[in-house]
């Protein structure tokens, strides 16, 4: 009773059979499986159904949540009407809290908080949350906001409405692996969110607003957009170099580095994500083959850098800002697509709150003064 580990460090906060981080083994366990081995064998569709239906979907039922996802992600008008009366400078991240909330109120059975209902709403906030982040800078430019079509897989539909062009069977695959590699991880702050506002037995849709909040900090899910303003500022590996002996010199921190969990060791994810980075640099040809080589040799020598000044390892959101960049996906939208695949995720921890649900309710160690008079 009396311990008191700040920011909770080290303390089991949950029961789960959805995921673990194996550190001494360096795997990322999602239920059973290895997310490395799912990121490279399967596809952000088949890993999602993993997360809500507690197992891999066979060939046609892929297919079948595939055509799900890309029927159910229409958005009803008001909340793009919502979402329209928002400041079109206001964060991304801003901007999907509010449409989150507002979907809310248009999902039948909203309140529901059963595990059976929150599946069910489950799929349908997934595809409308990543229909409403592909098209979050549609929206802040007055543009109409463009729909799914049947004829493209769930992920090449989100890809060719943020670039506006048909993308490259690489450049999907690509994506796919990003959204995978985001797709879940244990009890980040934005899990432990989501699962505390659902052990009031309040809902879904107010558990992924609140997760959202969560998310956006830069020292969670806002760290990818950090990372690659610091690599266009530096401009090469050497820039790179130089900048962040500066920033460590000011004694700031470098964004992309370091994890609560990991500390000492490199993130799985960020190996996942270098890799696919090569995969595009070796596919490319010509001058976009040159500028992808540079973000890919400024990255790891920022990497060398920080493990020679600091010990530390990056993180997913390090190598994945550069995979973003190189699919041609605006950095405004980086975190909210963080959050877009997330989504599985933070669902299946809302459903098995419910049906495994203890009230979170902690304790303090009292600092103030006792005994005043008013
Ligand atoms: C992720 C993060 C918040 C984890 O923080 P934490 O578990 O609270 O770790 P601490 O803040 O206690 O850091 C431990 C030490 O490493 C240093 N450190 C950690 N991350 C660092 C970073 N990114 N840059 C420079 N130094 C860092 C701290 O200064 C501290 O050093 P000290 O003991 O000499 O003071 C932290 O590493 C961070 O701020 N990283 C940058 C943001 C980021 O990439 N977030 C995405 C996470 S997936």
């Amino acid at each position: 009773m009396e311990e008191y580990r700040p920011g909770l460090e080290g303390v089991i906060a949950a029961e789960t059979s959805i995921s673990y981080l194996d550190v001494e083994h360096e795997e990322i366990v999602i239920r059973g499986y290895d997310l490395l081995d799912l990121a490279r064998q399967k596809t952000y569709v088949e890993v999602a159904a993993l997360l809500l239906e507690g197992e891999l979907p066979s060939p046609e039922e892929k297919e079948r949540l595939e055509r799900r996802l890309v029927e159910e992600s229409k958005v009803p008008e008001k909340v793009w009407e919502i979402l329209r009366l928002l400041p079109p400078e206001s964060h991304g991240m801003d901007r999907l809290r509010t449409a989150v909330s507002a979907l809310g109120n248009f999902t039948p059975h909203a309140s529901e908080a059963t595990p059976e209902a929150d599946r069910k709403k489950g799929w349908h906030v997934l595809s409308q949350v990543a229909a409403i982040v592909a098209n979050l800078q549609r929206i802040a430019s007055n543009l109409k906001p463009r729909d799914l079509q049947p004829a493209m897989g769930f992920v090449e539909n989100l890809l060719y409405i943020i670039t506006g062009r048909p993308p490259e069977e690489e450049e999907i695959r690509a994506f796919d692996q990003l959204l995978i590699a985001y797709i879940e991880h244990e009890m980040p702050n934005s899990t432990f969110t989501a699962r505390v506002i659902a052990s009031t037995l309040s809902d879904l849709h107010g558990a992924l607003t609140g997760a959202v909040a969560s998310l956006k900090g830069p020292l969670h899910g806002g760290a990818n957009e950090a990372v690659m303003e610091m690599f266009i500022e530096a401009g090469s590996p050497e820039g790179l170099e130089r900048l962040i002996k500066e920033k460590l010199q000011r004694k700031e921190r470098i964004m992309g580095f370091g994890h609560r969990v990991y500390m000492k060791k490199m993130d799985p994810r960020a190996q996942l994500m270098k890799e696919t980075l090569a995969r595009l640099v070796e596919k490319a040809t010509g001058n976009r083959k040159a500028e992808l080589t540079n973000w890919y040799e400024t990255a790891v020598r920022g990497e060398e850098v920080m493990r020679q000044e600091k010990g530390l390892f990056p993180n997913l959101d390090y190598y994945a800002a550069p995979v973003y960049y190189a699919l041609g996906i605006p950095i405004e939208l980086y975190t909210p697509l963080f959050f877009a695949s997330r989504t599985a995720g933070l669902v299946a921890h809302v459903i098995e709150q419910h049906a495994h649900n203890r009230l979170f309710r902690p304790r303090v160690r009292y600092t103030g003064p006792r005994g005043l008079k008013p």
